[in-house]
Parts: C-alpha cells; structure tokens; sequence
C-alpha cells in the first residue's frame, strides 16, 4: 500500500467520503420523505408562470429511491472490502501487488513440474526431444545471439564459434555447463612492451605455420618456448583451465591473419564471457548445454 496517502491526507480523504456519503445519503430521503413532500398543492394558491406552466406536485417516482439508496449501500459495502477509503487496505486486502504475487505463484507451480522434468532428463533425452531443443533454441536467441550469432557461428572476431570442434574452455557437458554459468575471463597479457616489434613479428611467424611443418629452427620458437608454453603449450594445443587457445588449428578466435595475430600478441587479449547463472534457471542451463554440446 506504499502508494496509497497516510496520515493527513487520508484522513482527510476518508472524513470528505464519509460526509458526502451521509449528505447525499440525507438529500435523497429529505426529498422523498419530508413533512410536504407528498402534500397536494392547492391549484388556487399554485404559481403559474409563463401563462401556463405549473409547478406541479408530482413526487418523484419511487423506484428512484430505491436505486439511489442501493448505490449508496454499494459504495459502503465497496469500501468495506476494497482499498478506497484513505489508506485504509479494506477487509479482503486485495491489492495488485498480491494479485501479481498470486499469478506468480501459479506460474511457479505450473511450471516447476516442466522444469523438474527437464532437469532429470539425460543430455541425450533432451537431444532427441524436438520440442525442447526448439526451447533451448528460443533461450539461446534470446540469451546468446547477441554475441554469438543467431547461428551460433560467433561474430566480429570477437564472439566465439560454439559449433566448431575447438573449445576454449572445454567441451564436455560440464565445462560448458561451468562455462555457461560462471562465465569466463581470458586473460592474456599484452606483449609489446615485453617482447618488442622484432619479437613479436618472429613468434607470430612461428605460430601461424605451428601445426604444419615449421622448422625447429624457426627464430620465433626460442621466443615462444620461453615466453608462451607456460598457458599454450609446449606443443601449442593450448590450455582449457586457462582457457589458452590451441594455436595449431587453423581457428582463430581473433583472426589468423599475420596483422590480427600480431595485434592480438603485442596487445594481450580479455574475453569476457558473462555469467548466467543468475539470470537463467537450472532446467535453461541444462537445454542450452544439451544444445552445445554434441
Ligand atoms: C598467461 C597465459 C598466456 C600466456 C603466457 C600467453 N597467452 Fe596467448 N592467450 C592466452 C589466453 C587466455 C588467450 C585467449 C584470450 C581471449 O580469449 O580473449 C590467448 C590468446 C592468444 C592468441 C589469440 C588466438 C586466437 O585464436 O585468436 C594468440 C595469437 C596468442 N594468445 C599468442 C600468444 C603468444 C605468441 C604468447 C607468447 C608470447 C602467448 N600467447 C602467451 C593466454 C596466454
Ligand atoms: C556479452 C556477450 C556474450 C553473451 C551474451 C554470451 N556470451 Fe558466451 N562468450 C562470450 C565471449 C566474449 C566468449 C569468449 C571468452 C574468451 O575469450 O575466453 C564467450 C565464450 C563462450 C563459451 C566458451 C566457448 C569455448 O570455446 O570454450 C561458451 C560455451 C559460451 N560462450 C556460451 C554462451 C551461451 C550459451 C550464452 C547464452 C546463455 C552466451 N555464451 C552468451 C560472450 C558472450
């Protein structure tokens, strides 16, 4: 009732409804019910205006009475139950905070069985249901497009691909599922000022023909061996606990082109992947890591 008046104010209101109420409760019966109110005018002593229109002497018809006296019964029986009368709440407490509460409620309960359900299905029952993996489709447009894609393909050189075959942060359910509900934060330092021009422009070399045959002697592997197995690897395969990229296939989250590859080395990199898992429920999660991983 926040919104209701107090104090002064609704006192105030509740004493000016009173009175009105009391006053029109009083003009109706005055009217019908006066010492004169029925008595016959005496057409000898009745005022005649405008050569023949008579005052008359006719009372108003009494069903009037009664409709009057029932809408003021109304509006008292009204107020008794339901907010109206200042800040007084009314006898049922009906408000459209509770009414929200209530269809809330129902919601709820509707739904949670869904949800169990969903919850206690296998990854695999869940993959073979179309309807829910339409669902998870919906939760995942709505959820994740924005960055990902509406195809899931990633965007910009910024947003991963989530249907390729290479995951940063893990591909099993529960890496995806960790992924989705605690975000990720990837955190590669920028090199510049570390390695210098001449560095940099080596170990980018190295690491675009990594995965083919590059030379053991490649001037850039000195550079990466001491400076990036620590979170990409010996092998560069990378590292998912630090969500340290593979750099032998030929996906690139930023780009595999010389320019993006330096760019990426001699500025550092910081995806941040949200976290969801106060935005969306357990049975959400699982159909969109149901959806991902496959
Ligand atoms: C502290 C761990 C760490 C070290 C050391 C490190 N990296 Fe990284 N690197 C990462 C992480 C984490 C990412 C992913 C960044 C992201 O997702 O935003 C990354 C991303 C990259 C990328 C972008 C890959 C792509 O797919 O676009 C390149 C290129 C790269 N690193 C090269 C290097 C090189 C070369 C070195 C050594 C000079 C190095 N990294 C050292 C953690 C590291
Ligand atoms: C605000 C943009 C944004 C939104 C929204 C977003 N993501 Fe991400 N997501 C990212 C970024 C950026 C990364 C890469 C983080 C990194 O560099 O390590 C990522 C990474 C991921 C990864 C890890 C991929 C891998 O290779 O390991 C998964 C899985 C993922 N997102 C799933 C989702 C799902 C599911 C949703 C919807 C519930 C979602 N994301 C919503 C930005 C977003």
């Amino acid at each position: 009732m926040a919104d209701l008046p107090t104090g002064f104010w609704s006192g105030w209101i509740i004493v000016l409804t009173v009175v009105s109420l009391a006053a029109l409760l009083w003009l109706t019966i005055s009217i019908y019910f006066a010492a004169d109110a029925n008595k016959k005018v005496d057409p000898e002593s009745e005022p005649v205006w405008d050569n023949d229109l008579r005052e008359g002497s006719n009372a108003p018809p009494l069903w009037w009475f009664w409709m009057l006296l029932s809408t003021l019964v109304f509006s008292l029986i009204y107020l008794m139950l339901f907010p109206g009368l200042g800040s007084y709440p009314g006898l049922l407490n009906w408000s459209q905070g509770s009414r929200v509460a209530d269809s809330y409620e129902n919601f709820e309960q509707n739904f949670a069985e869904a949800r169990a359900e969903i919850v206690a299905t296998s990854l695999a029952g869940i993959q073979n249901d179309l309807d829910l993996m339409q669902t998870a489709e919906r939760i995942y447009k709505r959820e994740c497009s924005a960055c990902h894609g509406p195809d899931a393909r990633g965007q910009a050189s910024l947003f991963p691909n989530l249907v390729d075959v290479e995951w940063q942060w893990g591909s099993s359910a529960e890496q995806i599922e960790q992924t989705i509900r605690g975000g990720r934060n990837a955190n590669m330092l920028a090199w510049q000022a570390i390695l210098g021009d001449e560095n940099i422009n080596q170990v980018a070399d190295y690491i675009i023909q990594l995965g083919d045959s590059v030379s053991e002697s490649h001037a850039g592997k000195l550079v990466y061996d001491q400076n990036c197995v620590a979170c990409h690897g010996a092998d560069g395969s990378g590292n998912i606990l630090l969500g340290a990229p593979s750099l032998i296939d030929d996906i690139w989250l930023y780009g595999g082109d010389l320019k993006t590859v330096k760019a990426s080395i001699a500025a550092g990199r910081n995806g941040i992947m949200p976290a969801f898992a106060q935005r969306l429920d357990d049975a959400q999660i699982k159909l969109l890591v149901a959806m991902l991983a496959r």
